[in-house]
């Protein structure tokens, strides 16, 4: 069963020209990039994509830093591709949790600075996907 997935490589990952890096780690797990774009998000837009972490004391500065620069949005596809791309982003701390092989594990250091972002969920996904790119909505 196919699934998809909303992935961001965030403005540290442009500026650190890991771009290319990245999707080929997407593509060489065996997933699909179904949209792609880069573009400088608004902090309507971050706001939104990180609602469920409105309340937490890092929220301010992480729409700071999502709203930055330019990001890479896209919409990966495959089966599992939630779990799949997670798996080869690593932890969310690159450091403690993120293990070698894998993106943040090879390439970040830092728990805000940590390159990527990938849905946690089918409704994460669907909603993210709805806000980054509204002509791809389902349902
Ligand atoms: P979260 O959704 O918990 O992690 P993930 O990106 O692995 O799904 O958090 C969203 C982002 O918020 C995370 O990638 C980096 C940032 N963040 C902080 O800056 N400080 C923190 O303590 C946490 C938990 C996250
Ligand atoms: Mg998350």
């Amino acid at each position: 069963m196919t699934e998809r997935t909303l992935v961001l490589i965030k403005p540290d990952g442009v500026a650190r020209r890991f771009v290319g890096d990245i999707l080929a780690r997407v593509e060489r797990k065996g997933l699909s990039i179904s949209a792609l774009e880069m573009r400088t998000a608004d902090v309507d837009v971050a706001g939104k994509h990180y609602a469920e972490h409105a309340e937490r004391s890092f929220y301010p500065g992480l729409l700071n830093f999502i709203t930055s620069g330019p990001l890479v949005a896209a919409v990966v596809e495959g089966p599992r591709a939630i779990a799949a791309f997670r798996q080869i982003a690593g932890g969310t701390d690159p450091v403690e949790k993120a293990v070698p092989g894998t993106i943040r594990g090879d390439l970040a250091l830092d728990g805000q600075q940590n390159l990527v972002h990938g849905s946690d969920s089918v409704e994460s996904a669907e909603r993210e996907i709805a806000l980054w790119f509204p002509h791809l909505a389902r349902g």
